[in-house]
């Protein structure tokens, strides 16, 4: 049997870039040690963990994985208490973001939208949950403000987010008392290819009582709130937002 690690450890799934990267930086300079998932984006991967084993050695492990294939998702948690030993959070992060207009979505689509924002979640959960209950852990799902409020021309990402918030309050009800089970949901902080258009940046402003774009950091210490120190908190999704969706 593995040793048990000396410090906490988390998975974090789509870690290599964007959102993800700051999230597993924000945990790792909190004194978690990460498991960095990515399917497409090795190199990103492999400087993101070079960057922090340079911090704090034998912190990282890469896990490579489509999250789509059912078979992986409790390979992955295999391998992972194979190096540690031991899991103390999730955090479903990886997410497919496409639109689909009514009239022209395909069944590929569907599947794709939802394999990576509903049923990895789902199954890489329940995969965990063994490991996670022995470590009394936590889950923190990424979820998204248009799972309330639908994104015209994104039905089936607003569909698959719903989902995900579903899930949370399900899996919160069925893990307790050792497995907390949370959410947050993000408005826009990062556009897809990292471009933020002026104009929408203009117009969201005026409709945000921060009057300020989020960040990936105001996601990621949102996740780190929730992992370490919400602990009489569960079934909940944080909107972090700036109070956008506080007004039509
Ligand atoms: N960005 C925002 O403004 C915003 C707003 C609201 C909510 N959110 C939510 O916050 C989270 C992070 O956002 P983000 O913009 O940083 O996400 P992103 O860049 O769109 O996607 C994150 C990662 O998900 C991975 N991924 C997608 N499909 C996958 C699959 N089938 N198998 C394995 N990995 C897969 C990709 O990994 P590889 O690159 O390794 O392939 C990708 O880098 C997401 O859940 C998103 O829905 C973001």
């Amino acid at each position: 049997m593995t040793p048990r690690h000396d410090r906490p450890v988390v998975l974090v799934t789509g870690a290599a870039r964007r959102v993800g990267a700051v999230i597993a930086r924000t945990l790792h300079a909190a004194g978690f040690d990460l498991a960095l998932h990515y399917r497409h984006s090795a190199a990103a991967a492999g400087a993101l963990a070079g960057e922090l084993e340079s911090q704090r050695a034998d912190s990282t492990l890469l896990l490579p994985a489509n999250l789509a294939d059912l078979h992986d998702l409790p390979a992955m948690v295999d391998a992972l208490l194979a190096h540690y030993g031991r899991l103390d959070a999730l955090v479903n992060n990886a997410s497919a973001f496409f639109a689909t207009p009514v009239g022209s979505a395909s069944l590929q689509q569907w599947n794709e939208l939802f394999a990576s924002n509903a049923q990895a979640p789902f199954f890489l959960s329940q995969a965990a949950v063994p490991a996670l209950r022995q470590a009394r852990g936590s889950i923190v799902n990424l979820i998204d403000i248009y799972a309330e409020r639908p994104l015209a021309d994104h039905a089936l990402y607003c569909m698959a987010k719903a989902a995900l918030a579903a899930m949370t309050r399900s899996l919160a009800l069925d893990l307790g008392p050792e497995v907390r089970v949370n959410g947050v949901a993000p408005g826009a902080v990062l556009w897809p290819g990292d471009g933020k258009p002026y104009d929408d940046q203009q117009a969201l402003l005026a409709r945000t009582p921060l009057q300020r774009v989020g960040t990936p950091e105001d996601v990621a210490n949102t996740v780190l709130w929730l992992l370490r120190d919400a602990a009489f908190v569960t079934g909940q999704i944080i909107r972090v937002d700036g109070g956008r969706s506080l007004s039509v």
